[in-house]
């Protein structure tokens, strides 16, 4: 869990850059708003940070206009605040932004000038790769030479879903990004590669993981990607459409780092992702992605995943424009229609009392009704 720089200042890579005042000025918030305490610890610098050449060694450099007091500095200020830090790489020859230093033909010296500067996280994107390697070839050699280094450092996979990834991002890295980058929107047709045929927005990534059958890959440590959260990006992303993206990345044990503005949080930012019972949901031992059990012909969809302690976590989600009835009957989940359930919602953190056969809930466009299901008896 954490924060990336990609949406915030940097509005998605219009205005293309991230600095060290506001990478600072993100860990003072954390601390201050006690995200920290719910499990928000990384604090991830995307593309954009880096000088356009590298140094005299061949060595990775940021851009000392951006980052004025350099890197030892920057990674000493997040650790002092107990925050861990992460920094942007590319598999290939350049990043996707602005012609900056790749990592091809320096994966070792690059990792080992990370490890040096005491980075936590690496994500590592797949722009301008040399067509002739496979990439889980780069990506499997770039993990290997951060592993070298002796420091624990999180490894994020960006390669876009490509290559069939989830059979093998897990052995790799701990995260593998699923599909294309997520825009702060709800639906948005574009999609290269992976995902083709489904979009970039909120809806369409939902869609396209339900294809996937997420509930296979997921192992602790191993960790499908959907991408960044864009929780309320400014106009493009509402209150219900960013409570629904956040419900599902939870249901996935998805890594949840949110990539817009949480200084200064708003009562809104601050329901969605401050809310205890959900992150425990995302953060359950047993690190299982739910998968979609059902389609209705109203637009209702049904989602579950089983939890460790035995019960299940539930999604009922609305995704067409009218406000619809959704509903889940028990044998669906495993139980027998006489069972008694216990359904608690988990977003007003509220126990609804016991069910039998099933429930239902009128839910508004676009709109989610997430809860615990525990079975009371037979
Ligand atoms: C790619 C990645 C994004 C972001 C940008 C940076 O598009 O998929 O997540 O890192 O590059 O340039």
């Amino acid at each position: 869990m954490g924060w990336n720089t990609w949406c915030t200042d940097d509005i998605c890579g219009i205005i293309d850059k991230c600095t060290e005042t506001e990478i600072m000025s993100v860990a003072d918030a954390i601390v201050s708003q006690g995200l920290d305490k719910l499990g928000y610890k990384y604090i991830v610098m995307d593309d954009c940070w880096s000088s356009k050449t590298r140094d005299a060694n061949g060595q990775l450099q940021p851009n000392n206009t951006q980052f004025p007091s350099g890197f030892p500095h920057l990674t000493n200020y997040v650790h002092s605040k107990g925050l861990l830090i992460g920094l942007y790489t590319c598999i290939g020859t350049e990043t996707c932004h602005g012609g900056r230093p790749g990592s091809f033909g320096n994966y070792v010296l690059d990792a080992k000038t990370i490890a040096g500067w005491e980075f936590d996280f690496v994500k590592t994107d797949n722009c301008n790769k040399p067509s002739q390697y496979t990439e889980q070839e780069l990506y499997a050699n770039f993990s290997n030479a951060l592993n070298a280094t002796g420091r624990p450092i999180l490894f994020s996979l960006c390669e876009w879903g490509k290559e069939d990834v989830e059979s093998w991002g897990g052995e790799v890295a701990q995260m593998f990004r699923v599909q294309e980058d997520h825009l702060p929107l709800w639906s948005w047709p574009y999609t290269d590669g992976a995902g083709a045929g489904f979009g970039q927005g909120t809806s369409d990534i939902i869609e396209y993981v339900a294809t996937l059958n997420p509930g296979q890959y997921n192992q602790r440590w191993a960790h499908l990607d959907p991408d960044f959260l864009e929780t309320l990006f400014p106009i493009t992303m509402p209150f219900i459409e960013s409570r629904t993206e956040y419900s599902f990345w939870s249901l996935w044990s998805a890594p949840l780092i949110v990539a817009t503005d949480i200084r200064n949080m708003s009562a809104e930012m601050a329901s969605i992702i401050t809310n205890p019972e959900v992150i425990a949901i995302d953060q359950d031992p047993l690190f299982q992605a739910g998968n979609r059990i059902d389609l209705q012909p109203g637009g209702g969809q049904v989602w579950s995943k089983n939890l460790f302690a035995g019960n299940k976590a539930v999604i009922l989600y609305n995704n067409h424009s009218a406000p619809t009835t959704v509903s889940v009957a028990w044998p669906q989940l495993g139980w027998n229609s006489t069972t008694q359930v216990v359904v608690r919602d988990l977003w007003q953190r509220q126990t609804l009392g016991t069910f039998q056969s099933g429930y239902n809930a009128t839910l508004a466009a676009h709109d989610v009704f997430f809860f615990t299901a525990t079975a009371a008896s037979d």
